[in-house]
């Protein structure tokens, strides 16, 4: 924290140099004001590794400073580690400062909605509990360094097609359970000291001119205290913006400096509205420049073996028929490798988030460190870049199929080409190119063990699964991720991933097919609730593999999990145990998945949703129980109505297990729900007027003369559903108009009361 005396440079400030100061003073710097020994600080991308953009840098985005890249948020997320995280983001953090920068530009809280969004590899999760508590670890880390983070792209950016504009169609009750709840854990649990606002609309309006967004939802309800910036470019209309709650448009927009000064000066924009910009402008600054100053030395040895560790830890064993894998001594000398992404990495996404990484580490070296010969190799296939294919592919597979005829285990490194995920663009195609599904297919005719190794930001459809033994999933491992493979094949590390996103069988079952990416600039969340998982079980949809899968290189067994409720309504809480076993011959560790279900209520329920989570490590043998408290949002809904959180009563399932759709045990418990009392108003139902505990018994007595019976079950159901206003007009002997208006003038004053 420098001293900087935030209220009294507010006081001294010109109202031009105030204006100056809500934007930047080059792409990636805050303005400095000398006369008031203001300095200026650095923010760079982001999220997985340092981009200190060269001065050189206009649109070439590798033009950076060399950073560790670390694993990519696809890979860091599979961890379900927030430990790990936290140690992820230490380290981001300890490059930052090294590097000068104050605040770094991530991470991304954003929902994977569809499994082709381009920028998937820049989110955790299709889950907003898992997204949320791995942005909220992540940012602790950076910021226990004393530099930010920006918390990314708030909100409602899932899709890159038409990103700057694209209304999002969503419903409110889908924002506040879904996307809106990553963010609202990820500032709660993290305090992130700025959030970055997204270049699209929600329901017609700019995120960046949205005051319910940036100042009622992000500041009054969630208790935010720190500073919104506008991504790069999202802030069309500053003074709308400023208004809003925008305080930062970056990159610097000098020339829309007039139009807030103009604004202030015509009154449409308060000056007092743009002191509060400043203001959180200053205290960034005030709380960042410090620790962005001391230049720390970096240990890139230290941080190549972090992302090491945290590439293994990501990587998810998805399939390992007759444990194929990790391959033993002699095995791996048995090997080939097959496959360019074995010997070319593809290990990071395209676009802002690309990192120009220390060193870089490929499998086919690392394999043959650890076997300690030449393992034969061949590339294969060739890679689709963005002229077209490089290479002659019936060649590069014939070669490949003479090295895995008669050979041992054929390990095939296949994935998605670069060129298929970037920011700004999202993916053509759910599955792999064709040209690698043959080589697997030709390969398999030879070879009966093959591993399949992949590389992708996001799920990949697998029709050839039946055709690999092992299938391991490692995301975009970040540039120590060629030696992580190595090392969750050979068995020297575990593969500890989960995922943390659905693989469905095909792009059709997707939630969001037909809804994505949207036409004539909007896109309409058909799915509402059902994102992920939530929609592949509520329609009961085979997947490839369900969400949270992942195999280990031991097996585990749970006990009973025991669920105990304390008291009641918002403040209910569940106290939850189960122990859990390594009933196997390795450490290991496992990821417990705590889930629930609310099989009836009073609004459509997913069937089971994620509510927390753990990482056990533990010996072969041994027992450990975790202990879990829900809360009451555990349990709650958005209620449509009333727009907010609600604890229905009634029954709750807890589910205990090992993914989505490996559930283990499970507990019942019955919890006593709030009075939930709904506003009346002329339009409401004769059942929501009798259900009202006010108008209940007031209107009661009318009914003594109701023309229909209303113990007759059929008949009832028309007058119990008809308006009050259409009954004040005919139907029940007594009740009329101004029966109806002192009713409510009744309730009003009651409830008041
Ligand atoms: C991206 C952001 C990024 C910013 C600065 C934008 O286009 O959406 O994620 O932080 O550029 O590079």
């Amino acid at each position: 924290m420098t001293d900087l005396d935030v209220e009294r440079l507010l006081s001294e400030l010109t109202l031009e140099e105030k204006v100056a100061l809500t934007t930047g003073a080059t792409a990636w710097t805050s303005v400095a004001v000398e006369r008031l020994d203001i300095p200026s600080i650095t923010v760079t991308d982001g999220p997985h590794g340092v981009r200190l953009a060269t001065p050189s840098e206009g649109f070439d985005l590798t033009a950076a400073e060399p950073a560790t890249c670390f694993p990519t948020a696809a890979t860091l997320g599979s961890a379900w580690d927030l430990e790990l995280l936290e140690r992820v983001g230490e380290a981001l953090g300890v490059e930052s400062r090294a590097h000068g920068v104050a605040v770094l530009l991530g991470p991304g809280a954003n929902i994977k909605r569809h499994p082709l969004c381009g920028r998937n590899f820049e989110y955790f999760s299709e889950d907003p509990v898992l997204s949320g508590e791995l942005a909220a670890a992540f940012i602790r880390g950076v910021q226990s360094q004393g530099v930010g983070t920006s918390l990314k792209h708030y909100a409602v950016n899932n899709q890159e097609t038409d990103r700057m504009r694209v209304s999002a169609q969503v419903d409110e009750r889908t924002l506040r359970e879904i996307y809106l709840h990553s963010f609202e854990r990820a500032v709660k649990g993290g305090k992130p000291y700025t959030v970055m606002c997204s270049y699209n609309r929600i329901n017609g309006t700019y995120a960046a001119e949205d005051h319910w967004l940036l100042t009622e939802v992000l500041r009054e309800e969630w208790g935010f205290d720190g500073l919104v910036v506008s991504d790069w470019g999202a802030a069309r209309n500053r003074p709308r913006s400023i208004a809003a709650g925008l305080d930062w448009a970056m990159p610097a927009s000098p020339a829309t400096n007039d139009d807030v000064l103009a604004a202030v000066r015509d009154g449409s924009l308060s000056e007092a509205d743009l002191d509060t910009a400043v203001r959180r402008v200053l205290q960034m600054v005030a709380r960042t420049w410090a620790a962005a100053n001391d230049r720390p030395e970096v240990d890139d040895d230290a941080h190549h073996a972090l992302a090491r560790e945290a590439a293994a830890a990501g990587t998810v064993l998805l399939k390992n028929d007759g444990d194929l894998l990790p391959l033993d001594a002699q095995a791996l000398r048995g090997a080939v490798v097959v496959g360019e992404f074995a010997r070319t990495p593809r290990f990071q996404g395209a676009g802002s988030s690309l990192v120009n990484a220390t060193r870089l580490d490929d499998a086919l070296t690392a394999l043959r460190e650890a076997a300690g010969t030449e393992l034969p190799f061949a590339p294969g296939f060739s890679v689709e870049g963005p002229g077209g294919r490089d290479g002659d592919d019936d060649a590069l597979r014939a070669e490949a199929v003479e090295l895995a005829r008669g050979a041992g285990t054929v390990l095939l490194f296949l994935g998605l080409p670069a060129v298929d995920e970037s920011e700004s663009y999202d993916r053509p195609r759910l599955g792999l190119p064709e040209n690698q599904v043959r080589l697997l297919e030709a390969i398999a005719e030879v070879n009966e063990d093959v591993v399949v190794v992949l590389a992708n930001g996001s799920a990949v459809s697998m029709p050839w699964a039946a055709r690999a033994r092992a299938i391991v999933e490692a995301w975009l491992g970040g540039q120590a991720g060629g030696s992580a493979v190595a090392d969750v094949l050979t068995g020297a590390v575990e593969p500890g991933g989960r995922l943390t996103e659905t693989i469905p069988l095909r792009l059709e079952d997707a939630p969001a097919f037909g809804n994505f990416p949207g036409e004539a600039h909007e896109v309409r969340y058909g799915e509402g609730l059902l994102v992920g998982y939530r929609w592949y079980d509520a329609r009961a949809i085979d997947v490839a593999f369900p969400f949270g899968h992942g195999l280990g290189y031991t097996t585990f067994s749970y006990g009973d999990v025991s669920a105990e409720v304390r008291g009641s309504g918002a403040e209910v809480e569940v106290d939850v145990r189960v122990t859990v076993t390594n009933t196997g011959s390795r450490a290991g560790s496992e990821v417990v998945q705590v889930y629930v279900a609310d099989p009836v209520a009073s609004v459509q329920r997913p069937e089971r949703e994620l509510r927390a989570f753990a990482k056990v490590h533990l010996e072969p043998g041994a027992s450990h129980e975790v202990s879990f408290t829900l809360s009451g949002r555990d349990l709650a809904f958005w209620h449509p109505i009333l727009h907010r959180w609600v604890v229905e009563g009634g029954v709750f399932e807890i589910l205990v297990g090992a993914s989505s759709r490996d559930l283990r045990t499970s507990a019942v418990v019955e919890v006593e729900g709030e009075e939930i009392v709904l506003p009346l108003s002329p339009e409401s139902s004769l059942a929501e007027f009798l259900n009202h505990p006010v108008a209940g018994p007031l209107v009661e007595p009318f009914l003594e003369h109701s023309p229909v019976p209303l113990d007759d079950p059929q008949l009832s159901f028309f007058i119990l559903e008809s308006q009050a206003q259409t009954l004040a007009t005919f139907g029940i002997p007594g009740f009329d108009r101004q029966t109806l208006a002192d009713l409510l003038a009744e309730v009003e004053r009651r409830s008041a009361g």
